[in-house]
């Protein structure tokens, strides 16, 4: 499995030890079928020779990243935003520009969205929000905006869900007024990526994937589209202050661990 893991590694940065060997199998054995290929090897020799946009490359890449996400996840991190980031943003003018990195399928970009909705509809009006994944499914799946039963009760209650999503088919769309302020693309944050500078960076729940360098390397690559005075945002339970660059500064909400670019 060892080649494998290798390519794992150098397309996504994700570490896999031996220890999750079944996880690969569970996960890249439907390719391995679909593709007519003999084993884990012939997959990673047949990886080495695709193009970027190559359809088994995209098909790996979903396949071996772990898209768990939910509507608020750990809301604490609405909270601090609404205690310590918005009462600096509600005078000024402009709008208010955010990324969701690792944006996952598009609850938190959302979530960030609807909490806006609800709660201070003017710095709705001004608030655009980008997602970034490497997972092109993911992707497509944050662009449509719709979830199942399950999807939306993890985090929305009945009222909302009846008030922000409409009904098709056994499915919730999320309104055209919340697609509208989103844009999702993928990129692969280990490198270099295009995008504008953001007020607010939310990047939860990935570093956990990657390697001591991989890690600084995630955090340098966001960091450097997070304007002056801009906020990033990390997991509640991350604790990535040796990965931070040193242009970004501790800040504390209650237990909740934030940092902001001087
Ligand atoms: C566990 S989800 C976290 C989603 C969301 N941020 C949250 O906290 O709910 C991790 C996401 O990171 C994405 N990911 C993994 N490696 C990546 C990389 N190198 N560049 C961009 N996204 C990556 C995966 O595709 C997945 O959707």
């Amino acid at each position: 499995m060892k080649l494998i893991q290798q390519e794992i590694f150098d397309h996504t940065g994700i570490i896999f030890s031996d220890s999750k060997n079944y996880l690969i199998k569970s996960r890249l054995y439907p390719l391995i079928q679909k593709y007519g290929l003999v084993d884990f090897d012939e997959l990673a020799l047949k990886l080495k020779s695709q193009p970027k946009d190559g359809e088994i490359l995209l098909a790996f890449i979903d396949a071996v990243t772990t898209h768990e996400t939910s509507f608020f996840r750990e809301f604490i991190a609405f909270e601090m935003i609404k205690e310590v980031i918005l009462p600096n943003f509600k005078e000024k003018s402009g709008s208010l520009n955010i990324l969701s990195a690792a944006s996952s399928t598009g609850q938190e970009a959302y979530s960030i969205l609807i909490y806006f909705k609800k709660h201070f509809p003017k710095i709705f009006e001004k608030t655009l929000i980008d997602g970034i994944d490497i997972s092109q499914n993911s992707i497509t799946k944050a662009t449509k905006g719709i979830y199942n039963s399950i999807e939306v009760s993890r985090g929305i209650n009945a009222s909302d869900i009846h008030k922000y999503f409409t009904i098709e088919n056994r499915n919730f769309h999320v309104l055209d007024l919340f697609k509208q302020k989103t844009n999702f693309f993928s990129a692969n944050l280990l490198e270099a990526f295009n995008a504008q500078q953001y007020d607010i960076i939310f990047c939860r729940n990935i570093s956990i994937y990657f390697n001591e360098e991989n890690k600084k390397k995630l955090f340098y690559n966001v960091s450097n589209h997070l304007k002056a005075g801009g906020y990033l945002i990390v997991g509640a339970a991350e604790i990535v202050d040796s990965y931070i660059p040193n242009s970004l500064e501790k800040q504390q909400f209650q237990r909740f661990r934030f940092y902001k670019k001087k």
